[in-house]
């Protein structure tokens, strides 16, 4: 059988790859636009978003549910991800029922051999996120490019959030020859301005509240940086999380756009972005704001 339904649902749900690609061959020719929405699961209205712009773009949507464990450099953040398969297919049917959903085992994705590529990001990796998470960015390029394989997308669609993730990928589709255009989104935020994120739902109500403090900070490191050095916006965002008991600030950098590389004096042709990483309870969350 190529495909497999949960009952409430109706579009077609698959967990094993050769389904799938056989599935996708079935329609595919030169002129079909296929848009791929690659995610881990526990969707919220951010993937959601995502989806509806790649079915405004292109005639078939395949969304991905996968927790990837090459990409967890922490074994308690990955037995504690969110699974929870059968609200997200509920979603996915109530935004459009025809959109192909691929949600594989481990085993149908690596073989056996659960371990990551090793990619040259041309230095992407070695910034921010990768100073604090070694191997994360490999085993995303090894997810994302085994995903590309099996389901050969034309546009496929990446939240803005995980920025330095987004410029990751597009280095790895250029280097690689993946004839695959990639797309970023904007962030979808809850109504208080904490960015929407799957680990949210790991927060009890009152973080959730108080985890606004993490884009105000941003917003405001934004109105200082038309001012002041990086530094001196640095140097403020350290200050606002001293003595604060509730988050835990990892990482505060303005970097440059396309580089990532810190910004050290501050050049008008360049685009400049906020990067930030706090703990709030074992709970990791990151936001980023074009300094623009
Ligand atoms: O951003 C994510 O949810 C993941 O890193 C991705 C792109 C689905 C790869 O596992």
């Amino acid at each position: 059988m190529f495909a497999v339904n949960f009952n409430k649902t109706a579009m077609p749900i698959f967990y094993g790859k050769a389904a799938l690609m056989t599935y996708l061959k079935s329609f595919k020719n030169k002129n079909t636009t296929i848009g791929f929405v690659p995610t881990m699961g526990a969707l919220h209205q951010g993937h959601l978003s995502l989806m509806q712009q790649s079915l405004n773009e292109n005639q078939h949507t395949v969304v991905s549910i996968f927790v990837n464990p090459t990409q967890f450099n922490n074994p308690e953040d990955l037995s504690k991800y969110p699974r929870t398969l059968e609200q997200d297919t509920e979603k996915i049917n109530g935004l459009n029922p025809e959109i192909i959903v691929y949600a594989p085992s481990v085993e149908d994705i690596y073989e056996g051999n659960t371990n990551s590529e090793t990619f040259d990001f041309d230095g992407l990796e070695n910034q921010m996120e990768g100073k604090f998470r070694p191997g994360h960015f490999d085993g995303v390029g090894t997810i994302v490019k085994r995903l590309f394989e099996i389901i050969e997308p034309t546009n496929a669609y990446f939240g803005e959030k995980d920025f330095q993730q987004l410029q990751i990928v597009k280095k790895m589709t250029q280097k690689s020859m993946l004839p695959v255009t990639i797309v970023g989104c904007p962030i979808h935020r809850e109504t208080n301005g904490l960015a929407m994120s799957s680990r949210n739902e790991r927060l009890t109500s009152q973080q959730r509240d108080e985890a606004n403090m993490i884009y105000q900070t941003i917003i405001q490191a934004k109105e200082i940086f038309q001012n002041q050095s990086a530094y001196e916006v640095n140097q403020w965002v350290q200050s606002a999380f001293n003595n604060n008991a509730t988050f835990e600030l990892e990482y505060f950098e303005i970097a440059e756009e396309e580089t990532l590389l810190p910004c050290i004096d501050k050049l008008e042709d360049k685009n400049y972005r906020a990067f930030i990483a706090v703990f709030v309870n074992n709970i990791r969350l990151i936001d980023t704001i074009s300094l623009k």
